[in-house]
């Protein structure tokens, strides 16, 4: 009796064993005849005596390399009460607008670039970029001074602190729908990277404003800062891209292979980080 139990108990496992197979193979194929339906165009097959027919393999999208980039230089991001906030932001590309903040972070690397300052040797915070940066803005304004085309820095390193009290003194001067638009707000402007320099010029009376644009030194700035790793950061046409104004004295530290891209493309950081594929 014993047996006879243990047979019929095998039986139903087989039974629900084969009609799970069976289920199986009627989705496959079903699956199979719905592409084969798809696929096949309404024309009999020479016959060439092979079971199937090879199916050419579709080329990889292939990336220029110049738009590849390692992932290590996209932001790693995590939500910090409701902010957006950079867990790499020593990453010289950081993408740091009024999505992605920086928090309180102070770069390890800041040095004094042996540039004009506006303030002369006053030894100010301000007076400050990270290491590659500040040697890469030496190098383009002894080339520019070559040239006969004489930059002066303005303003540098920021920190978190010295941010709140710029945006809190430009909405007491200008309100804050004016503000917003000119100075970040603390823990998300490109100053306190370490990346970013304002840049004029005697011959715009050291102002930083938009008729530095039209000046020799603005002028050659646009289309020479690329060549050291420098970008324009907010142009005039990206308003609505950067969330900025205007601002042709604001040059921002990427690296010579990223700026050699965005400036040839006519792109903002922003959209160099939607073209480019990470590898
Ligand atoms: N003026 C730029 C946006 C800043 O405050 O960082
Ligand atoms: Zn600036």
């Amino acid at each position: 009796m014993k047996k006879i139990i243990f047979v019929t108990a095998a039986s139903l496992v087989m039974l629900s064993g084969c009609s799970q197979v069976q289920e199986w193979s009627e989705d496959l194929f079903g699956q199979k005849q719905q592409e084969s339906q798809e696929k096949e165009p309404n024309v009999q097959a020479p016959d060439n005596g092979q079971d199937e027919q090879a199916v050419p393999e579709q080329p990889e999208e292939t990336v220029p390399e110049e738009l590849q980039l390692e992932s290590r230089y996209f932001n790693d991001v995590k939500e910090v009460d409701g902010k957006q906030v950079i867990q790499n932001p020593a990453n010289l590309l950081a993408l740091v607008n009024k999505e992605y903040a920086l928090d309180e972070y102070k770069p390890a690397d800041l040095v004094r670039p042996n540039v004009p300052f506006v303030f002369g040797n006053q030894e100010l915070e301000k007076a400050h970029l990270r290491k590659e940066a500040a040697e890469q803005l030496e190098k383009m304004f002894a080339d520019a001074k070559a040239k006969g085309v004489f930059l002066t820095a303005i303003s540098g390193y920021r920190s978190y602190e010295y941010q709140k009290m710029l945006l809190e003194r430009e909405i007491a001067q200008f309100g804050e729908e004016k503000a917003v638009m000119a100075v970040a707000p603390p823990g998300q402007s490109e100053h306190q990277s370490g990346l970013a320099m304002d840049i004029s010029s005697e011959s715009n009376q050291f102002q930083v404003n938009i008729e530095f644009a039209e000046t020799k030194e603005g002028k050659w700035l646009a289309e020479n800062a690329y060549k050291y790793g420098f970008i324009l950061r907010y142009p005039e046409d990206k308003v609505s891209v950067t969330q900025y104004q205007y601002e042709p004295w604001h040059y921002r530290y990427v690296g010579m292979d990223a700026a050699k891209v965005i400036h040839e493309n006519d792109w903002t950081l922003e959209e160099y980080f939607k073209n480019v594929k990470k590898i």
